[in-house]
């Protein structure tokens, strides 16, 4: 396989930062983080989840995109590159492999969700969402997921739209996606915090989301903050990596990837700010989990003043949001497919998109004609999402930062990030420490806890003794 090839670099390390937000803020921000939350008691959780983005995100991030500038290729051949040059071994390479797997799976099923928001924003454009009850929201809710076709038609169209902005390529396509949408949703997201603000009921959600509980949080909450704290920053699977590949040569990783890590995060508390007040307002569950945005906003949309220009503008933001993140999951894949040096970028990009579409059609087939089809009490959709974001996420980021932490020398690695030998001394050591110790410590913890591999373990455990 040739990596002879030259990709393109991104013409600032501003675009990259953009891009970079664009991919870590999506549906894992706006959709989940409030959900999750909710169910998880408010407060506390959010602590938690800070906690989680410092001391494990942040330096998951930090190797992954130092991984992508210095390998300067697809996940797969970063790291083979990147291996080689270090007199490991070759088979390093598979990292970017369970990677490039890992995001070709969840854009399959992101997509269908993403799907539901293209509908719900064209309901709203149209008018279809006139005043509904709880039970009429949830019915209506459930009317889309019931129909295969409906599904279909959405499903594909973000996929049309997600491919069309890929194989454009770098510059002329996904520079400009986030060129001109991340402003636009920073600044819909802005508005709503602020109509929330005067329209809902603020304080409750500020001393919901700001004053801790400590009682309702257990050990199970903190491995979900951290499971979150992955999927919202797109860790382990490539995609920063590959963004990281095109980065100008001058750009100080460590600066870079903190401001992605305090964009994403001000964007899920805003997220929370936008939506909770609301929900308070309206007398509605803040824990009810997934229905959250689709059923429970939609109900309150509906019984607001301007409630059908409010909904439209939260669901494109919502599609806004999901759109930049599909295009950083198809990226990887498609720069990996040109470097085989045999394909045009359109036709990778064809080739990416259609498979992806295909497995997002047995995922959403498994909401209606194939519910029933399990594996493990499983449908597909289930069997996917939890592979690719309970096991190939966080094992892909343990590999990254022991790779990194343990396999890289202490002096390649700083001088990688451009931290001098003798300069930033305490600096240097809490990232060693953390990098080298804390997040391995804690993306494993959320491995064994979300592959289950612990409930087995005790079996086991309880068999024997
Ligand atoms: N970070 C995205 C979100 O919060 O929705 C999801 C995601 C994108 C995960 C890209 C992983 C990834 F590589």
């Amino acid at each position: 396989m040739s990596t002879e090839i030259k990709h393109e670099t991104w013409s600032s390390r501003w675009i990259f930062i953009l891009a970079a937000t664009g991919s870590a803020v999506g549906l894992g921000n706006i959709w989940r983080f409030p959900y999750v939350t909710g169910e998880n008691g408010g407060g506390a959780f959010v602590l938690v989840y800070l906690l989680c983005v410092l001391l494990v995100g942040l330096p998951v991030m930090i190797c992954e995109v130092m991984l992508g500038k210095h390998g300067r290729a697809s996940p797969i051949n970063a790291m083979k590159n990147l291996a080689i040059g270090a007199k490991l071994s070759e088979k390093w390479g598979m990292v970017g492999l369970l990677g490039i797997v890992a995001g070709f799976l969840i854009l399959s099923f992101y997509s269908v969700i993403a799907g539901w928001s293209l509908a719900y924003t064209f309901y709203f454009v149209t008018g279809t969402m006139e005043t509904m009850g709880p039970q009429s929201a949830e019915a209506f809710f459930n009317k889309l997921t019931e129909s295969a076709t409906s599904m279909l038609v959405w499903h594909s169209i973000f996929l049309v739209i997600t491919c069309y902005m890929v194989g454009r390529g770098l510059k002329r396509g996904l520079e400009m996606a986030v060129k001109s949408l991340m402003p636009i949703l920073f600044l819909m997201l802005f508005g709503l915090v602020c109509y929330s603000a005067v329209v809902g009921n603020f304080g409750d959600a500020i001393v919901y989301l700001f004053r801790p509980n400590f009682s309702a949080l257990t050990g199970e909450s903190i491995l979900i903050a951290l499971g979150q704290a992955f999927f919202s920053l797109s860790l382990g699977m490539g995609s920063l990596m590959i963004y990281g590949a095109y980065l100008p040569k001058q750009t100080p990783i460590i600066r870079t990837s903190a401001m992605i890590g305090i964009a994403d995060t001000l964007v899920a508390l805003s997220a929370g700010l936008a939506i909770f007040p609301i929900v308070f307002a309206y007398g509605l569950e803040a824990g009810q989990g997934p229905g959250l945005v689709f059923v429970t906003l939609t109900v309150a949309f509906g019984a607001m003043p301007f409630g059908q220009i409010l909904g439209t503008l939260f669901f494109v933001l919502l599609s806004i949001a999901a759109w930049t993140s599909a295009i950083s999951l198809l990226e990887p894949i498609v720069a990996w497919m040109l470097e085989g040096g045999r394909l045009t970028r359109v036709k990778a990009t064809v080739i990416g998109g259609a498979g992806a579409w295909l497995l997002g059609v047995f995922s959403l087939l498994s909401f209606n004609i194939w519910g029933d089809i399990t594996i493990f009490s499983k449908n597909f959709f289930e069997i996917s999402e939890f592979l690719s974001t309970s096991i190939m996420l966080p094992l892909g980021g343990l590999l990254i930062v022991l790779f990194s932490g343990w396999r890289l020398k202490s002096d390649t690695a700083l001088e990688w990030l451009g931290i001098e030998a003798k300069e930033w001394k305490l600096r240097a050591k809490v990232l060693i420490l953390l990098v080298k110790v804390v997040a391995p410590l804690g993306v494993a913890a959320v491995l064994v806890n979300s592959s289950g591999l612990d409930r087995i373990g005790l079996k086991i455990f309880s068999l024997i003794f």
